[in-house]
């Protein structure tokens, strides 16, 4: 096989895998130094050199996030509490997973440092930032992404219990933002990748407070790409529907979605298929993984404040 058929059927494989990103990456493909075979395909290497910071990276769609860059060659910086936080009512991601997670990324032949952190403390976002910095010399790809879920009724939540959620989705989001800021503007570079969710485009009257977080996130990352946008720096949001992480496949969450009664996840998958437009019900986190990739590739160069569903088709019942 010659040296350009070869690199076209890679090309074409990973556009048909969507390894490149939901199938969007075609410029991307095209600007490609080249295509690196890996076990299991073939990957695209366009990220090299780069550095990505990701928060809540400890599993889920973070991990997802920091494991789609890494395969195209990224460090990434893996920010996470790894430990329970005593007031939230299921189980977050451990040190073990955060361990795992480290060497999942590894295992791309990249570069990972790992921080234990809450992302409710300033010091600890500088300090995955000066990790970077120091070790990678950059700061590329921000995923702002940790965050908590909480059900029940507005009437029904203690001030604790609101503050709790804003601190974690809001403000962790917006302290990693302010953290990540004076070097993105220095650098004249940089990509941001909000997690908000579809609770953020409607109303969610079981997640009322979480609901209010994801539109806050999607207001926040607008003006972060207005604010950062001569600095040649894009900033978007990502609205997933029902993603089948930690966060929803626990028993706070199977016992509060219909009161008085506790799900099994085999209804709550049903939910999830009603949902959806295409035949899916709950999807797995590498479909997030692959958007953020995508937004933080050279195809996506345009693409700044947008708010992507990430919804099997939900969205198509979204006024335009
Ligand atoms: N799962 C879904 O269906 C879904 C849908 C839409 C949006 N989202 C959003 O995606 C993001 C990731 O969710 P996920 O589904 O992967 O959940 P998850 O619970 O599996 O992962 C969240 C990660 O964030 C970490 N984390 C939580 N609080 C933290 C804190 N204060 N500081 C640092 N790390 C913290 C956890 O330890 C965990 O590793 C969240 O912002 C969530 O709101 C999830």
């Amino acid at each position: 096989m010659s040296h350009e058929t070869e690199n076209t059927n890679l090309q074409r494989r990973a556009f048909m895998t969507g390894a490149a990103g939901a199938g969007f990456a075609v410029a991307s493909l095209a600007g490609a130094t080249r295509a690196q075979a890996q076990e299991g395909g073939s990957q695209l290497r366009d990220f090299e050199g780069k550095t990505a910071i990701v928060t809540g990276a400890a599993r889920g769609i973070g991990l997802s996030c920091a494991d789609a860059l890494a395969a195209r060659g990224a460090n990434v910086v893996l920010f996470d509490v790894a430990g329970q936080i005593a007031e939230v009512p299921y189980p977050l991601a451990t040190q073990g997973d955060l361990n795992a997670a480290k060497a999942q990324i590894e295992a791309h032949n990249v570069q990972a440092i790992t921080i234990k952190g809450d992302v409710r403390d300033m010091a600890a976002q500088q300090q995955a930032v000066t990790a970077a910095m120091d070790t990678f010399g950059s700061v590329d790809f921000v995923i702002p992404n940790a965050g908590i879920t909480q059900t029940g009724f507005l009437e029904e939540l203690s001030e604790e219990e609101v503050d709790l959620v804003l601190d974690i989705n809001l403000k962790g989001v917006i302290k990693t933002i302010q953290a990540v800021t004076p070097i993105l503007r220095q650098q004249n570079s940089g990509r941001i990748v909000t997690m908000a969710s579809v609770t953020g485009r409607m109303g969610s009257q079981r997640f009322p407070v979480y609901s209010a977080t994801k539109w806050a996130v999607i207001g926040l990352t607008k003006t972060t790409a207005e604010a950062l946008g001569p600095h040649n720096v894009t900033a978007n949001a990502l609205c997933p529907t029902l993603v089948r992480t930690g966060l929803l496949e626990n028993d706070y969450v199977l016992s509060t979605m219909v009161p008085g009664t506790t799900l099994e996840w085999e209804q709550f998958e049903g939910f999830a298929q009603q949902m959806h437009m295409l035949p899916q019900g709950f999807y797995g986190p590498e479909h997030v993984g692959n958007v953020a990739a995508f937004l933080c590739s050279d195809g996506a160069a345009m693409i700044s404040g947008d708010v992507l569903d990430i919804a099997a088709g939900f969205n198509a019942r979204f006024p335009a």
